[in-house]
């Protein structure tokens, strides 16, 4: 095992000054989707997370509430770690700034450059923004004001230490054009040329005005710069000076994941502090966009924070780490908003995903006594699923190589649409009829089955309560725990002869009218038919629904039930039986001969021990009820769109 490969994952350290929002989840929720994907893929992964705790704005903040600012923090970073475990992060460690390990690491760096001569002592003066912990000089000002945040900045003159940072501007650029995987995606790439090429200068990394931080060792009453001290952490936590064979195996770093607004702090200042090092440069630095709100910036001052807790709590954490990860496209901003997250849940997970999975358990379960059956000789729908599930696992895994994570799950959301068009081209309960088909029923559920494998191993980064709730009604995996990426990539895995066990639905739709009453408990609705209310659908999701002309050939009441007729129709060819709530409004002789219309394509379903293989469609109001028939004459079993 000990010559696995490796891969190295951060997320940014967060500061304790409040408790996080959606938009911090994101970063560590794709970062851990990354995680689990490569561990599935056999690496040795150490993943990280922390908490960034020194600096002003956190001495302020709990000198505001009367605390010292460890009493502060401590209780905010134990609500880190709450919200981690919520939503199922697999860091290995979590790295707190202010633990002892970390300052020993941050002061030996320090003293390195210095040795190095690459630290030298002068007198500063700039503008502070302190909500950013950045130094800007006169001309990066924007209307005198920060220009990354936009708020009042102070002049600041104190005998400061500077990194000789300008000192390594060429090298920087020479080494940033080498390798264009350096820094992606490509347009913060672009970006960060260009701010390397305007000039760079010496950076400012002690501080005299406040006391919450490392000390320099050798200059008393001098912190280090809050950014130099927590670029560090990376190093620390995989044992820089402690732990020599666990640092050369991780160090150095394969990605580190960062919001756009951190970009430049992570591929300017971070590689020349490590050029000055002496070490080598993290492999990657990819920035990711940000999630907005309709009204812009998620902040605590505009009161429009988000509470990951309350979302997890209400709609279930793989439902909302499906959302981040689906919603933020590429590098790109996303906007977030209550309602497209319900939309998405009840479109993509409780339609798509979680009807594919109960169609098929059901299939199983009502034509097959519930045991998975063999498939038999394979048709041209049939190699045209198995094709595109190779391609699929192609796809999704080399989208998750370059982090583009909305596009990796559009491509398994490709083969989940066409199992569940499969299901309607194939039509299993007609197959279910004929004694002669059974070979090609067999066929068809277990290719659906083997498609369900396929798919929950490639959602697991994604959604990792999935394989066990999954493995609850279908037993396709020994530990569902532990899955291997490269169980995705063969058709046929799947061993016939298992037993299925309907269970309730994996994802219930939502009630959008939660909503309305401000998000309350959403309300379950274990049938996943039509939309309610006011919610649209596309042309697609009308498309799904078979309805034909179907004639009335017989029709009679049903014994010791006073609402329901059976009726026998004919739909071209092929004869049903529809079982139809409407024997207080119709008499069986007013229906015989009349061309109706029906869903074709819906679930059999057992109606007081009759199989009804269709519905027929009626207008209602309280008193009346009205079958819908076709104004002119057309032969049974034609299409209605
Ligand atoms: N402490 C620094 C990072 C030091 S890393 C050596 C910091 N912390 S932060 O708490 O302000 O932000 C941490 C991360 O959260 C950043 O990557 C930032 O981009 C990300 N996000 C904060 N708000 C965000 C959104 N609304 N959307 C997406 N990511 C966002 O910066």
């Amino acid at each position: 095992m000990g010559d696995r490969k490796t891969f190295y994952i951060t997320t940014p350290i967060y500061y304790p000054s409040d408790n996080l929002h959606i938009g911090h989840a994101y970063t560590t929720v794709a970062a851990d989707c990354l995680a689990r994907f490569k561990r599935m893929q056999g690496y040795d992964v150490f993943f990280l997370t922390g908490s960034d705790e020194h600096g002003q704005k956190i001495e302020r903040t709990a000198r505001d509430k009367g605390m010292d600012p460890l009493t502060y923090v401590d209780k905010i970073v134990a609500g880190f770690e709450v919200l981690w475990d919520t939503l199922m992060i697999t860091n290995n460690d979590f790295i707190r700034t202010t633990e002892k390990r970390h300052e020993k690491v941050v002061q030996e760096i320090f003293q390195k450059v210095y040795a190095k001569g690459d630290i030298y002592k002068s007198e500063y003066e700039g503008w502070y923004c302190t909500p950013c912990e950045a130094f800007w000089t006169e001309r990066q000002l924007v209307d005198g004001k920060c220009p990354d945040c936009d708020r009042p900045v102070e002049l600041m003159k104190e005998e400061s230490y500077f990194f000789a940072m300008s000192k390594y501007a060429d090298r920087l650029l020479k080494h940033i054009e080498e390798h264009p995987e350096f820094i992606q995606p490509e347009s913060r790439r672009n970006e960060m040329i260009n701010f390397i090429k305007s000039g760079l200068e010496d950076l400012c990394v002690s501080r005299t005005t406040f006391q919450w931080g490392i000390p320099i060792p050798f200059a008393p009453g001098h912190v280090i710069y809050v950014w130099f001290d927590a670029l560090v952490n990376y190093l620390t936590a995989i044992g820089y000076g402690q732990d020599e064979e666990k640092f050369n195996k991780y160090w150095p770093a394969d990605v580190h994941l960062v919001g756009k607004d951190i970009v430049r702090f992570h591929t300017v200042i971070w590689p020349t502090i490590l050029m000055a090092a002496d070490l080598p440069l993290p492999k990657q630095v990819f920035g990711h966009g940000w999630l907005m709100l309709e009204g812009g910036k998620m902040s605590k001052s505009k009161g429009n924070v988000v509470d990951p807790m309350i979302l997890v709590d209400r709609y279930g954490v793989d439902a909302i780490r499906y959302y981040l990860l689906k919603e933020l496209t590429y590098g790109m901003d996303g906007y977030y908003s209550e309602e497209m997250l319900v939309n998405r849940i009840n479109s993509d997970l409780a339609n798509d995903l979680g009807n594919l999975i109960s169609r098929t358990i059901g299939m199983v379960d009502r034509y097959c006594g519930g045991t998975i059956p063999a498939a038999g000789a394979s048709q041209s729908l049939d190699r045209e699923l198995i094709e595109l599930a190779s391609q699929t696992y192609q796809d999704a895994g080399r989208y998750l190589e370059h982090l583009d994570f909305s596009a990796a799950l559009g491509s398994i959301w490709k083969l989940i649409s066409r199992a569940n068009k499969y299901i309607d081209e194939s039509a299993p309960w007609l197959l279910a009829r004929d004694d002669s088909r059974r070979e090609r029923l067999g066929s068809v559920l277990y290719n659906l089955a083997e498609t369900i494998r396929i798919t929950t191993i490639l959602c697991a980064p994604f959604m990792p309560t999935l394989p066990g709730r999954v493995n609850r009604q279908i037993p396709l995996f020994a530990d569902p725990e532990k899955l291997d990426w490269n169980q995705a990539g063969t058709w046929g895995l799947l061993q016939p002869g298992c037993q299925v066990t309907k269970g309730a639905s994996l994802f219930p739709r939502i009630d959008p009218k939660v909503l309305e009453e401000g998000g309350d408990e959403p309300t379950a609705q274990p049938e996943t038919a039509a939309p309610a209310g006011k919610e649209s659908i596309s042309i697609e999701d009308f498309a799904r629904m078979e309805l034909r002309v179907a004639e009335v050939v017989a029709a009679e009441k049903m014994k010791k039930a006073d609402k329901l007729l059976v009726l026998k129709v004919r739909l071209g060819d092929e004869e049903r039986t529809i079982v139809a709530g409407i024997a207080k409004h119709y008499a069986p002789e007013d229906l015989v001969g009349k061309k109706i219309v029906v869903v074709a394509n819906l679930q059999p379903a057992k109606l007081r021990g009759v199989e009804s293989q269709g519905m027929l469609l009626a207008a209602s109001n309280e008193d009346t009820v009205s079958i819908l028939t076709i104004d002119r004459d057309l032969p049974s079993g034609c299409r209605i769109k």
